[in-house]
């Protein structure tokens, strides 16, 4: 498939990408966390299209993307007080609220579930491009399954290009790590992934809430290997072990990070050139960078 770049977008490139929305395409386009790759997500045809391209396993739910926020009720079938409260605070802006769906949604964009993950994003590219088509987008972050988030669209030419019908550049995302998804269909809202906005901002709005436990199966994606970079990530939380690391490996590249943040997780990981990758985990990461750190890492170790 001929991919169509558009460098530099202006309104009549909008235009053509929400016809292709419509007409059940592929359109890659920046958000304020990562970039993501669009369809149509009333459209079962469509939405398979995303899982291919991506090689996504199909029981991973997508997250749909609206552009004005009483497009909601349309796509849950209850919205409780506590999603008008956290909604209110924060969209447009980086928080993935999960509902019970409607029927109009098929169940391949939910992967099954007979709940949908709906967000709103900060970006007037996404924005345009959610109004132009006239329907809801599901949008996975625009990578290969299992590779690091796309944060440039360099990172996402190198993924799909071929693969989809556009990808529209809007320069570096501002935030660089994907939006907080919270469950709100549980008793105790929980946060299945942690993300820019915290659980203490969370709380402050609605009361109760709590992290899921890692271990919990209520989000499918967070099963499967994620962020993997080509080299071996170790991750160590004692700079002491620095050394051993280097002693057990003399002959190979070595590349030791220390200063990880949102804004350059993925980039590195991507960008870093090494046969194996350190990094030292310290007290002044945020919660969802050591989260994508421990998923995307091949060795943790921890004293
Ligand atoms: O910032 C973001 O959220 C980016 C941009 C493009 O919006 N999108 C993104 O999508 O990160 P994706 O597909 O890479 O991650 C979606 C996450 C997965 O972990 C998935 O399992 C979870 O959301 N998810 C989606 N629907 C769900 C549902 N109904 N129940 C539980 N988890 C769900
Ligand atoms: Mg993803």
């Amino acid at each position: 498939m001929k991919t169509i770049i558009i460098k530099k977008p202006r309104k009549k490139d909008i235009k053509k990408a929400g016809e292709i929305i419509r007409k059940g395409g592929m359109v890659a386009f920046p958000t304020e966390t990562v970039y993501g790759l669009g369809a149509n997500a009333l459209d079962e045809e469509a939405v398979q299209k995303i899982f291919q391209a991506k090689g996504r396993p199909s029981d991973n739910p997508l997250i749909i993307h609206i552009a004005e926020k009483k497009e909601l009720y349309n796509l849950a079938e209850k919205v409780p007080q506590k999603a008008e409260r956290l909604i209110t605070r924060f969209w447009p802006g980086p928080l993935t609220i999960i509902l019970k769906k409607k029927s109009i949604i098929p169940k391949t964009t939910t992967g099954g579930l007979d709940t949908v993950a709906v967000r709103m994003p900060d970006n007037k590219i996404a924005l345009a491009l959610i109004k132009e088509s006239g329907v809801p987008i599901a949008a996975p972050s625009a990578n290969i399954s299992g590779k690091p988030s796309p944060t440039i669209v360099e990172h996402v030419i190198h993924d799909l290009n071929g693969r989809i019908n556009m990808i529209i550049n809007g320069g570096k995302t501002r935030i660089g790590v994907e939006s907080t998804v919270i469950d709100l269909t549980q008793k105790i809202p929980a946060i299945l992934r942690p993300g820019y906005i915290t659980l203490k901002q969370i709380k402050e709005e609605i009361g109760k809430a709590r992290m899921a436990k890692r271990t919990s199966n209520k989000s499918p994606g967070m099963k499967y290997r994620h962020y993997a970079p080509e080299a071996e990530l170790i991750l160590i939380k004692d700079k002491t072990k620095i050394r051993t690391i280097l002693n057990e490996n003399e002959n190979k590249k070595i590349s030791i990070i220390k200063n990880i943040h949102e804004k350059n997780l993925f980039r590195k990981l991507r960008e870093i050139k090494a046969e194996i990758i350190i990094i030292l985990i310290n007290g002044n990461m945020s919660e969802s960078v050591i989260n994508r750190l421990e998923k995307a890492a091949s060795r943790i170790i921890k004293k």
